[in-house]
């Protein structure tokens, strides 16, 4: 099958230029100026006149199926791939976990089972540890070979996924010798865990608590602290899902010192607050951890974004239903599963509050959505660019059209949208995954299990940055 995309603008993170693409197969054969003029002939043509041609989006930071709180996050890989798709997101890297006193091996397996045959694009997994023991210290060398070589590590959630400073050394250690990433939650959970406790112990049991009980400057803490094991160990470390400035001063002062330190945030920190959280049990549709942050939060996070103290944006997807899942926190705060849903809507929401809110260049939003992540994660120059060779996983992107974020029309299995009502400028036309159309005009037609495992290397990227 050979499709040519003609007549496009193509963006990626080290330019744009209007030409059009031939795909064959899976992957992209040429690149040049009126390839149909030059005799260039293919089974399909799409017109992607004043449009963008991007690479397809990556998302990092995923939790389909997660169990937390009781329940599991509601998206499937079948679901949460398609509602990606729709949001011109071509690959996820999810979060297999390790279950307390179970093998890394048993979690990557149960993972590799949710996905196969399921998701409808390409997929990578990254390893949440629960223990570090001898036996999982070994498990880590073998992982990183199979293609998994990120782990995540918890300063927070005590009881649960919390590993103390020794356990988040012991495993930087085993990094340094076989080339894989610790990734970090950065919260400091316990003393967290004293000010909650505190909180609804008095009273103050609305989920706002939860946002107003962990602190930004445990977040700070907590970054500072991992950092510091990390130039200890002599490794990288990434921070996931960074909400704050406090966090942010204490990743940009590393990096100045040359430091490998490296950090995403997520739309929902540089697009809601901690306002939203303020009505009644409403606000339980935002309960995320970190929480949302006072809006002042936003613009270090922005200027953190163009800096490249922050490399990337996740989106943190982690979806449960206000009815019957959020609501199991009614009265008490810290029984409101923790996490959001916006796989399907990060693209669109960092166009227009980047590109359109005048902050960011095109450039750099492809950047922010899937070059870094490709680099940053062991996908590039497979994904992450438009460039002969590469993977045909593109977006055919109409940047002046707009929508409506609702869930009334989003793809995500969740019962609520956090951006209900907002208009964005910017929307996916056609995306293709490996060749393959997969969303056309807001329909899907793509399949059930297209979507691959995506075997990954070795953060090399990180460490020579
Ligand atoms: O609230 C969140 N972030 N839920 C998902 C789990 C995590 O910590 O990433
Ligand atoms: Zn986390
Ligand atoms: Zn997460």
């Amino acid at each position: 099958m050979r499709t040519l995309i003609s007549n496009g603008t193509i963006v990626t993170s080290e330019g744009s230029s209007v030409a059009d693409v031939l795909v064959e197969g899976e992957t992209i054969a040429l690149i040049g100026a009126d390839l149909g003029g030059a005799g260039i002939t293919a089974d399909e043509t799409i017109d992607a006149s004043g449009k963008y041609v991007i690479p397809g989006a990556i998302d990092v930071h995923t939790h389909m199926e997660l169990p937390f709180g009781g329940t599991f996050a509601k998206d499937t890989f079948e679901t949460g791939t398609r509602a990606a798709a729709f949001g011109g997101t071509t690959t996820i890297v999810d979060f297999a976990v390790q279950s307390r006193g179970a093998s890394l091996r048993e979690g990557l397996d149960a993972w590799h089972a949710k996905a196969e045959g399921n998701a409808v694009a390409d997929y990578g997994f990254h390893m949440i540890m629960s223990d570090v023991n001898e036996e999982t210290l070994k498990e880590m060398d073998q992982l990183v070979a199979e293609g998994v070589p990120d782990f995540k590590l918890f300063t927070a959630y005590p009881g649960v996924f919390y590993s103390d400073d020794g356990a988040i050394f012991r495993a930087m250690q085993q990094t340094a010798k076989n080339g894989g990433l610790i990734m970090m939650h950065a919260e400091n959970g316990i003393a967290i865990d004293i000010v909650a406790n505190q909180t609804a112990d008095s009273g103050m049991t609305d989920p706002y608590y939860h946002g107003v009980a962990r602190y930004s400057i445990f977040e700070g803490e907590a970054t500072n602290r991992v950092i510091r094991l990390a130039e200890a160990a002599g490794v990288p470390v990434y921070i996931v899902h960074l909400s704050s400035r406090d966090a942010l001063n204490e990743v940009r002062a590393a990096r100045d010192r040359g430091a490998m330190a490296f950090a995403e945030t997520c739309p929902q920190y540089l697009f809601l607050s901690l306002e939203d959280m303020k009505n009644g049990f409403e606000g339980a549709k935002f309960v995320c951890s970190p929480p949302l942050r006072p809006k002042d939060h936003w613009d270090d996070l922005w200027t953190g974004l163009i800096k490249d103290d922050l490399q990337l944006v996740a989106t943190d997807h982690c979806p449960f239903d206000f009815e019957g899942q959020k609501e199991l926190g009614r009265g008490d705060f810290r029984k409101v599963p923790n996490g959001l849903p916006g796989v399907e809507d990060r693209v669109d929401l960092l166009h227009d509050g980047g590109v359109v809110g005048g902050r960011i260049t095109r450039e750099r939003w492809v950047e922010l959505i899937s070059t870094a992540p490709a680099r940053l994660f062991g996908m590039y120059p497979r994904k992450g660019t438009v460039s002969v060779g590469a993977d045909a996983d593109l977006v055919v992107y109409d940047p002046n059209r707009r929508r409506t974020i609702s869930a009334g029309t989003h793809h995500m299995d969740v019962d609520y949208s956090c951006y209900e009502g907002r208009e964005v400028r910017g929307a996916s036309d056609v995306v293709l995954s490996r060749g393959s159309v997969i969303v056309r005009n807001g329909e899907f037609t793509g399949k059930k299990g297209a979507g691959r495992f995506i075997k990954r290397s070795t953060a090399d990227a990180a460490r020579l940055a």
